[in-house]
């Protein structure tokens, strides 16, 4: 129940907020407790248990709306980010004193919280049913790669599914929208099931089928970014389907731009910079895409500062998949053999990347996506550092 969650977190921020101006035994303290706690209650009724993150400037969970220029939201990220907290979970069970016990600790001024930091001061009060950290990885990554044969077979099945998916779709006819669907449900479940195998189906390469591949790479390499922010599941699933799609434009750039053997002039620069009006076009009337879809082919080049293509005299808020949808695109674009160059490793990859840190990329998104990697790397490698 998506109004439930935006309940909550307007008490929460609210209760914050109160609790940061006056005494826990203040009326107006206790009466916004009294409705967080009841707020959190209902909820936890229905479920076992609420995750909110904050992300990249914005506040993620299950059945939250992605929207910056939300007051409540953007007062509620400020509140965490400057306690360098990402991510709130509330388990049930969890009792009134634990929720005052964390009010409490939340209104400690983050200068004043010198080294210790909030996971450490809530386990110290014996909180219990409400974690407050960072997204941690590292449970995530402790697991053997799996056996090649596997994945790679997964991968070239959807590498020869997408090709069709694309090629069908520019071709008008929706009925492969289950197609994606289903590719998406398989890179979901692979993600799910084993984050270490990622590196693995990332390095698989085959210069033939660039574009499709490079569709399922940053198919893959989304969902797996979504995954890290503790996304719900929906959401990996619409993040995953928008960035399998987010070339679907390139089908109407004419072949002989597409792989030319060389760094493109400035004409056929311009040829290519239509592919994200042309996705978004092939893509807006069908009803049975999200429409998530959309707006990450017209947006993945814009880059968070609009220093991208296509070229605009406006500027909003980039959606929080096509934040994700470039870095993984120009990731993957990087790491892959080109007809013009050879892959690259992932240390280089970074550093070209991190040029565009802040204007391209969403810093934040960045970081995490340069911690996921490596951390993945490192566990693809057996362990090792690196
Ligand atoms: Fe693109
Ligand atoms: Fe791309």
């Amino acid at each position: 129940m998506p109004e439930a969650i935006e309940t909550l977190v307007r008490d929460l921020a609210l209760a914050l907020r109160v609790r940061a101006m006056y005494a826990a035994d203040h009326a107006s303290a206790k009466q916004a407790f009294k409705r967080l706690f009841q707020t959190l209650q209902g909820l936890l009724d229905e479920k076992k248990e609420v995750r909110i993150g904050a992300v990249g400037g914005e506040l993620v969970g299950e059945g939250l709306r992605s929207d910056r220029t939300n007051a409540v939201s953007a007062s509620l990220v400020r509140l965490l980010s400057s306690r360098q907290i990402d991510l709130l979970i509330f388990q049930s069970g969890v009792t009134a004193e634990a929720l005052g016990a964390f009010l409490d600790v939340m209104a400690i001024r983050p200068a004043d919280l010198k080294e210790e930091g909030i996971p450490a001061i809530l386990s110290r009060r014996g909180v219990t049913r409400i974690a407050a950290g960072q997204i941690d990885l590292s449970g995530e990554t402790a697991a053997p790669l799996p056996a090649d044969a596997d994945l790679s077979a997964f991968y070239r099945g959807g590498v020869a599914i997408i090709s069709e998916v694309i090629r069908e779709f520019s071709a008008g006819n929706r009925a492969q929208v289950s197609l994606a669907k289903e590719i998406v449900g398989g890179i979901v479940g692979a993600v799910e099931k084993d984050l270490a195998a990622l590196p693995l189906l990332a390095t698989l390469r085959n210069h033939d089928d660039y574009t499709f591949t490079h569709a399922l790479n940053v198919g893959v390499l989304t969902v797996a970014q979504a995954k890290s922010l503790a996304l719900p599941e929906r959401d990996l699933f619409a993040v995953g389907i928008a960035g399998l799609l987010h070339d679907l434009g390139k089908q109407r750039i004419p072949p002989e731009i597409l792989g030319k053997p060389a760094l493109l002039t400035d004409d056929e620069f311009a040829v290519m910079q239509m592919h994200p009006i042309y996705g978004a076009e092939a893509v807006r009337n069908v009803g049975t895409v999200p429409d998530l879809v959309t707006t990450v082919a017209f947006e993945h080049h814009l880059g968070i500062d609009f220093s991208g293509y296509p070229r605009l005299g406006r500027r909003w808020t980039l959606n929080l998949a096509s934040r994700l949808t470039t870095i993984a695109d120009s990731f993957d674009a990087l790491r892959t053999n080109r007809p013009y160059r050879s892959g690259i490793t992932i240390e280089q990859a970074f550093d070209i990347m991190r040029a565009k840190r802040g204007s391209l990329y969403d810093p934040e998104l960045f970081d995490n996506f340069e911690r996921l990697i490596k951390s993945l790397a490192g566990a693809g490698k057996g362990g090792g550092p690196g």
